[in-house]
């Protein structure tokens, strides 16, 4: 893309200004289990607070279809929102449908204050992307500005009819991470390595066949690389794969040898005959697998082989982990590999990218969720970004 508006230069003073943040965050028993996506949105609340505006923020919260439903209410992340900021926060209940009270109550609120309005989700307008109530919702702010890049991959009212309907621009943590993206697969510094893991390739095929056009050397890790051992007629016993995608792994390895991609797959894996914590297991070469066993991690072999290959590259974008992480020990490959990324990073030697839940769990989970050059807490959003597809939310800030 050309380039996108920012906030800087604009003026907040008595403005109200609704802020596009993603809330959508997970809650237990009411209660925020991870607050970083509101984290990430403090730096422009801070901004537009300092500078004598009113920040309003709107955001969908799970999917409600449409329809009013309290239990997806986004009054739960009310004080998650105060604990952030240290400021209080009023929250304003509407439907979506008359705006007369919502505008009063924003009028009402001094400048300086920090707002919050209910889920977006609740009118079915919003996944619409309703015309009329991109009307209504414009009619509570003078400026509009979007700081979630997780809910950029979608054309709703209030991620990408709004930015029409008002002066519009990125928020600041919209700008890092358009910036961080672009760094990562937009001009990187080459040579470019990725790494994709995961559960299926079905779920990836866009992101293998647009990878494999941009970047040097692509690891596949994780259940997927279950898949692409079959297609070679490798022996993986009972471990998940695939056995359908044999046809599409084999046009992905063709396109990446077109493109002069190297695929790295594993060439052993940490195997166990049951899928439990702890489980009893042992590392197989790929030569050699056992029948009866599921591959569960990658192995030290393929842990080494990786690490090479991340040692010859600048930039490093990541989805994905290598394997079974959420069941120890089966996190070792995928952690072993994060902290090797990590250590580079720091050293100055790699920028590296990395997006997805499970990978932002799997790299706390290695602690090294901050040593990153940047993390993504984008999930669909990210993916379609390392797709190459144009995201309607980003789009629309366009400069
Ligand atoms: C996310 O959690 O990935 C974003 O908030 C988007 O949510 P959605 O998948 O329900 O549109
Ligand atoms: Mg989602």
């Amino acid at each position: 893309m050309a380039g996108f508006r920012t906030i800087e230069g604009m003026d907040f003073a008595g403005k109200r200004v609704l802020l596009r943040a993603d809330l959508n965050v997970p809650v237990q028993d009411g209660k925020v289990t991870d607050a970083t996506r509101i984290e990430r949105v403090v730096p422009t609340i801070r901004q537009i607070i300092k500078t004598g505006g009113k920040a309003v923020l709107i955001s969908h919260f799970g999917r409600p279809k449409g329809k009013v439903d309290k239990s997806y209410s986004l009054e739960m992340v009310v004080p998650a929102i105060v604990e952030a900021t240290g400021h209080p926060v009023g929250f304003i209940d509407t439907d979506w449908m008359n705006m007369q009270a919502p505008g009063e109550a924003i009028d009402d609120a001094p400048d300086g204050s920090i707002l919050v309005l209910e889920n977006t989700r609740f009118h079915p307008g919003e996944e619409e992307n309703d015309p009329a109530l991109v009307e209504r919702m414009a009619s509570l702010g003078d400026i509009f500005v979007n700081d979630a890049f997780s809910a950029a991959h979608r054309a709703h009212a209030s991620t990408e009819g709004l930015a029409h309907k008002l002066p519009s621009a990125a928020g600041l943590a919209m700008q890092a991470e358009l910036e961080a993206l672009a760094a990562g697969l937009g001009a990187p510094k080459k040579p470019v390595i990725a790494i994709v893991g995961g559960a299926k390739v079905s779920t990836k095929i866009d992101l293998l066949q647009n990878l494999v056009t941009k970047v040097e050397a692509l690891v596949i890790g994780g259940a997927m690389a279950n898949t692409f051992l079959l297609a070679e007629g490798i022996g993986i016993g009972k471990s998940l794969a695939e056995k359908d995608m044999g046809d599409t792994v084999n046009a992905i390895l063709a396109k990446a040898e077109k493109a002069n991609c190297a695929i790295i797959v594993p060439i052993d894996g940490v195997v166990a005959w049951h899928f439990a914590e702890n489980a009893p297991h042992q590392t197989y070469g790929l030569d050699a697998m056992d029948k009866d066993g599921m591959i569960l991690d990658v192995g030290g072999q393929s842990i080494d082989r990786i690490k090479a290959a991340i040692d010859e590259a600048a930039t490093l974008v990541w989805n994905g982990p290598l394997g079974a992480f959420e069941t120890k020990p089966f996190d070792a490959g995928t952690t072993e590999v994060a902290r090797h990324v990590a250590a580079r990073t720091k050293a100055g030697k790699l920028v590296s990218v990395a997006g997805g839940g499970d990978t932002v769990s799997a790299l706390a989970n290695a602690g090294v969720k901050d040593d990153f050059t940047y993390v993504s807490t984008a999930g669909g959003a990210f993916l379609e970004w390392m797709e190459g597809k144009e995201l309607p939310g980003v789009k629309a800030l366009e400069a």
